[in-house]
């Protein structure tokens, strides 16, 4: 599936019945496009698994009530995109964290976890886009999703349990980011760099 295939079918699930869900998936997708110098050959991959990573919230995806199994379940039986998106898609943003708090045992026997650094940058770019899609860092997203759940939410434990994970995966792309920055001055306008790394470039 490419990106605009990806992007097609992200926005006929989301867009009308869920708004706001779908202008953070464009904010994910534009965090996955900024950082595409990074992500050399993959970065088409990691796009398409950011237009897809929140279907799992359509209605007519949701069936257990926990969006990356929903997901990743609907990419495999009824899109049947590639495997390694439904992968990146279950596991994304400390998801293996929220099925051990859910009691969801088969998330990992149905989804093996996908390479790390795929996994790595679909997760920066899912914590570096907020509610509106818009350009955060990552502390500023922790902290939000802190505050829209209540303390005894599981998602709001969740994040608390993954927290130390989602800060040190952020910071791993960063410096594969920065590693690449200086290779991309000689060919690129410092705009289009600056581009790469947003707000959080100085975290
Ligand atoms: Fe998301």
């Amino acid at each position: 599936m490419s990106a605009e295939q990806a992007k097609s079918a992200a926005k006929g699930l989301l867009e009308a019945g869920l708004p706001r869900r779908w202008a953070h998936t464009q904010g994910v997708a534009a965090r996955a496009r900024s950082i595409a110098p990074a992500l050399a050959e993959d970065a088409e991959l990691v796009e398409v698994a950011a237009w897809l990573h929140d279907i799992g919230y359509a209605p007519v995806v949701r069936a257990t009530e926990f969006h990356p199994l929903d997901g990743a379940r609907y990419l495999r039986d009824v899109l049947e995109v590639d495997e390694v998106v439904c992968r990146l898609v279950a596991h994304h943003t400390g998801a293996l964290i929220e099925a051990e708090e859910r009691g969801i045992i088969e998330l990992a026997d149905e989804f093996p976890l996908p390479e790390q650094q795929l996994l790595e940058a679909l997760t920066y770019c899912d914590m570096t886009a907020d509610v509106d899609g818009r350009p955060v860092d990552v502390d500023e997203r922790l902290g939000e999703i802190l505050t829209r759940y209540p303390s005894d939410h599981v998602v709001h434990r969740s994040i608390l349990r993954s927290r130390p994970a989602l800060r040190a995966a952020a910071g791993n792309v960063l410096r594969r980011i920065s590693r690449c920055t200086a290779t991309a001055r000689d060919c690129c306008s410092d705009r289009s760099v600056d581009a790469w790394t947003g707000p959080s470039a100085g975290r």
